[in-house]
This record gives structure tokens, C-alpha cells and sequence, in this order.
């Protein structure tokens, strides 16, 4: 087979403030890969790549801070593997790790990558998504009769988070910014649901109060309100401060003397972190929960990386719903 267009997306320039595709993020055509004869050698493996989540967290990573790359990494995605020169992997297998913005690439980096569980009913692109799992057995510990404040309740760690809330007996509150997603909120179990952005949180966690666990993806003001209207020996999930990613100064979250009055357990969680220590027991537990209808789930599909770039800045204006994907092959 003659060498094949590699559609790559690739980071142009640092944004100021909310990321412009085709300026900041763009799809490039400009790489060719000669699939059947790029060297392996090494113990390389060449995959073709399957789903790509666009995770809010990418956007922190153009703003300058690390070394400037005209290739944005770190996306977490799935993957065939196409052809092999290493033991470990063979044709066929389906890998999940960080991976490049790209239709097919190489991986020297081996150890990073996991083999996924064959056959498990359930899409390839709803493999990503380990965030709530980890977050939950960690760090929330909920238990029956406790009220839990979710924040972009709608998103994919949001939704995930709700349903095991409710599965484990917690009165659950949960947010998020439009009217169509309040009502996958409803559909999911929670609660109290309510727009952040028409209605005063303020008044809603006043009527609910206190919080036991508050699960923070957001940051700024909305932390410091809700520090007010925690309970004593509560716990504050953090996983993300989503309103700090695309402004110059971001609001400082204020209240900090209540982590000492009410003696709050406040506890930031990077899902990289605890791989090695739930990675198995996700596998075995989550998608087998989604197959079975147990767990539900709502994706934003896009169908080509020439769309990323406004996905991406889709996910940082909350206009997408679930978990955003580019889904470049079904299998
Ligand atoms: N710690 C980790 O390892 C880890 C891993 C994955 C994700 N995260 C973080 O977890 C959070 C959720 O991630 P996700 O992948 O599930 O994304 P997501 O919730 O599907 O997408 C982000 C959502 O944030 C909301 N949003 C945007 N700007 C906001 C603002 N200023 N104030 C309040 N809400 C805002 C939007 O929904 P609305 O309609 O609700 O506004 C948007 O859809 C993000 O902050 C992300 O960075 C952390």
C-alpha cells in the first residue's frame, strides 16, 4: 500500500483566553505515513488510532507553562494496534493511554500504554473516563444519607460521579450550565438539579444544607460559596477549576478559614496517580456496569480531526454534552 495521509492536530500558537481553532489548535495534512514499511525497530508498535477524549485539562497544557510543542500531547485515547515489533503487543490489540492529536502513530514509549479487555459490549470511546471511579473509591468515601453537591454535573466525570452517588444511597445536588442538560441530569437519578447560570446556587445549597462532599470541578467563586454551606468533617473533591482555564486572573477561592472550622477534608486528585492501584478493578467493574445498562452515559461525537479544534473549544464553553470525543474509527 503506497504511504498514507496522517491527519494530525497540531498546537499552533498560545491562546489568550478562550483557545480559536485554526489559530491556536489546527488540523494538519501535512505528514504521510508509509504504513507497511516505517521501522519498528526496537520493540516500536504502530497503531491506528480509534477515540481521542478532549479533556478540559488539555487546555492548561497551551498555555506556555511547559516547553513550547508544535504538537499538542497528552489526550487520552484508544487504539488498534496495526503492526508489532514488540512481545508484549500483538496485531489487534486495543491500547489505551496519553496519546498524540493523530490517525495513526508509534509508540516507543511502551510501558505507559495498557492492553484493554477484549470484546466488552460497549463502545471503544467510553474507555477513557476513570476520573469518577478513582475520585469516588479515594477520596469521597459517600455514604447512605449524605448530600453530595456535584459541579458540571453533565460532563463526563460529572455524570459518572452522580450515578455512583446515587448508587450508593447520597442525596445528590447537581449543576450545570443549559437547559438540555438538566434534564440527562434528572434522567440520571439526581436530586436537586439546577442551572448555575439562571439560578442562584447560593439559595439552592441554603435550602439543602449542609454538604457532605463536595466535588469540585470548577474552582473560583463557586468554591468559595460552597466552603459556606459545607458540613462539619466534610469532604471537598477536587478534580478540576474549570473556570480558571481560559482567563488571564482567575478568582482566588476565598472562605479558607472554614476548612479549619469545619474541619473539612479537601483533597486534589490526579487520575495518573491511582493507574496502578484501581486501574484493574475499573476495568473489571465500570464497563461491564455500562454494557448492562447499569451505568448511562452521553457522548459528543465528532467523526474527523479536522473538527477537533472546535470540539475542543466546545468543551471549554460547555457547549458539549457527556464526554466529547473524536471517534476516527469504530474498530
Ligand atoms: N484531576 C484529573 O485527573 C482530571 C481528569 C479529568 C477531568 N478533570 C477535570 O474535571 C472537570 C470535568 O471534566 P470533564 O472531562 O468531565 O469535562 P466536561 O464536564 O464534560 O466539560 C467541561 C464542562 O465544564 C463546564 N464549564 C465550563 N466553564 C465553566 C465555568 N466557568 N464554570 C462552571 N462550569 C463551567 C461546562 O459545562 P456546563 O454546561 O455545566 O457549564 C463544560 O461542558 C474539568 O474541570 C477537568 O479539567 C480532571
Amino acid at each position: 500500500m503506497p504511504p498514507v495521509l496522517n491527519t494530525r492536530v497540531i498546537f499552533k500558537s498560545i491562546p489568550q483566553g478562550y483557545p480559536v481553532p485554526g489559530q491556536t489548535l489546527a488540523a494538519d495534512h501535512s505528514q504521510k505515513i508509509d504504513l507497511d514499511n516505517v521501522s519498528l525497530a526496537g520493540g516500536k508498535i504502530l497503531a491506528k488510532t480509534l477515540s481521542i477524549s478532549i479533556d478540559p485539562y488539555l487546555r492548561g497544557k497551551m498555555n506556555g507553562t511547559e516547553k513550547m510543542s508544535f504538537e499538542i500531547g497528552h489526550p487520552h485515547a484508544v487504539a488498534k494496534v496495526i503492526r508489532s515489533e514488540n512481545p508484549k503487543f500483538k496485531v489487534g490489540d486495543h491500547i489505551y493511554g496519553i496519546m498524540d492529536w493523530a490517525e495513526y502513530q508509534i509508540f516507543e514509549n511502551v510501558p505507559e500504554l495498557r492492553i484493554l479487555p477484549p470484546n466488552s459490549g460497549i463502545p471503544w470511546s467510553v474507555f477513557p473516563g476513570k476520573t469518577a471511579y478513582y475520585a469516588w473509591q479515594e477520596v469521597a468515601q459517600g455514604k447512605e444519607g449524605e448530600t453530595i453537591y456535584v459541579s458540571t454535573a453533565a460532563g463526563a466525570v460529572g455524570s459518572v460521579v452522580v450515578q455512583l452517588a446515587k448508587q450508593a444511597g447520597l442525596k445528590v445536588i447537581a449543576s450545570a450550565g443549559h437547559e438540555s442538560k438538566l434534564q440527562f441530569l434528572r434522567d440520571l437519578g439526581a436530586d436537586v438539579v439546577f442551572n448555575y447560570k439562571t439560578e442562584s446556587m447560593e439559595n439552592v445549597l441554603k435550602d439543602h444544607e449542609p454538604i457532605d462532599i463536595y466535588w469540585d470541578h470548577v474552582g473560583g467563586k463557586t468554591t468559595s460559596t460552597v466552603l459556606m454551606h459545607m458540613n462539619t468533617f466534610g469532604r471537598v473533591v477536587v478534580i478540576g477549576q474549570i473556570s480558571t482555564y481560559n482567563v488571564a486572573e482567575a478568582d482566588a477561592v476565598s472562605n479558607f478559614p472554614q476548612i479549619l472550622f469545619r474541619r473539612l477534608t479537601v483533597r486534589g486528585l490526579g487520575v495518573i496517580d491511582h493507574e496502578a492501584k484501581h486501574g484493574d478493578e475499573f476495568y473489571a467493574t465500570i464497563p461491564g456496569m455500562i454494557a448492562r445498562g447499569e451505568l448511562k452515559y452521553n457522548e459528543t461525537i465528532v467523526r474527523s480531526l479536522d473538527e477537533a479544534p472546535q470540539l475542543f473549544l466546545d468543551v471549554q464553553k460547555g457547549d458539549n454534552s457527556g464526554k466529547a470525543v473524536i471517534v476516527l474509527a469504530d474498530d
